[in-house]
C-alpha cells in the first residue's frame, strides 16, 4: 500500500493592488457584475468574467430559482455561455468574485464541485488551461494556476477510454 498526497499550490496576494494590471482589472469587472446577479433567496450575489486566449470578455451571474435545485451558478452560466458565443476558444483566466448581502464579502471564494467538475471539462474540451482570480469585494485574493488542481482524481472522458 502507497499512500499519495495530492497538492496544489496557490498564490495568495493581500490585496488588489499586488496584481498586475491586466488581472487587477479582469477582477474588478467581476466585482462590478455581482451587480447583475439574480439571487433574491440567497442574498448571495456571484460575477465571473472571463477573458478568452483572444481577448475577448465572457460574464456570467448566479441565476437563482423559487425551486432551489433549479439555481445556476455564475460559473457555469460563463461557461455556457462561453461556448455558444465563442465555441473552441479557451478562457485564459476567469475572476471570481461575490456580494454577500447578509454578512461579509472579504475572504475569497471557490467554485463548487458541480462547477469544478463543469470547468476541468471545458479546460479539457478547449485544450487550455483556466487561471482563475477568487476574491471578494475586498481584501485577500487568491489565484489558482490551473482548475484540474482544484479536482484531484477527477472523473473525465479519459476515465472512459
Ligand atoms: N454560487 C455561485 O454562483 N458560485 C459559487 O462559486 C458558489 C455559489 C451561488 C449559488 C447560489 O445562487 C448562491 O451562490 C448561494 O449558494
Amino acid at each position: 500500500m502507497n499512500k499519495v498526497t495530492h497538492q496544489f499550490i496557490t498564490e495568495e496576494y493581500e490585496g488588489i493592488e499586488f496584481l498586475n494590471v491586466p488581472d487587477a482589472e479582469l477582477l474588478i469587472r467581476a466585482r462590478l457584475f455581482t451587480a447583475n446577479a439574480y439571487a433574491p433567496y440567497s442574498n448571495f450575489k456571484v460575477a465571473a468574467v472571463a477573458k478568452l486566449v483572444d481577448g475577448q470578455i465572457v460574464k456570467g451571474v448566479n441565476q437563482e430559482n423559487a425551486a432551489y435545485p433549479v439555481c445556476i451558478c455564475a460559473e457555469r452560466v460563463l461557461l455556457s455561455t462561453a461556448a455558444m458565443l465563442h465555441p473552441n476558444v479557451g478562457i485564459e483566466t476567469m475572476a471570481i468574485s461575490y456580494l454577500n448581502e447578509n454578512g461579509s464579502s472579504e475572504t475569497p471564494i471557490s467554485p463548487c464541485g458541480v462547477c469544478r467538475q463543469s470547468l476541468v471539462e471545458y479546460q479539457q474540451r478547449t485544450n487550455q488551461v483556466i487561471r482563475l482570480i477568487l476574491s471578494g469585494q475586498k481584501g485577500k485574493v487568491f489565484i489558482v494556476e490551473n482548475v484540474e488542481s482544484l479536482l484531484p482524481l477527477s472523473f473525465s472522458n479519459k476515465s472512459m477510454m
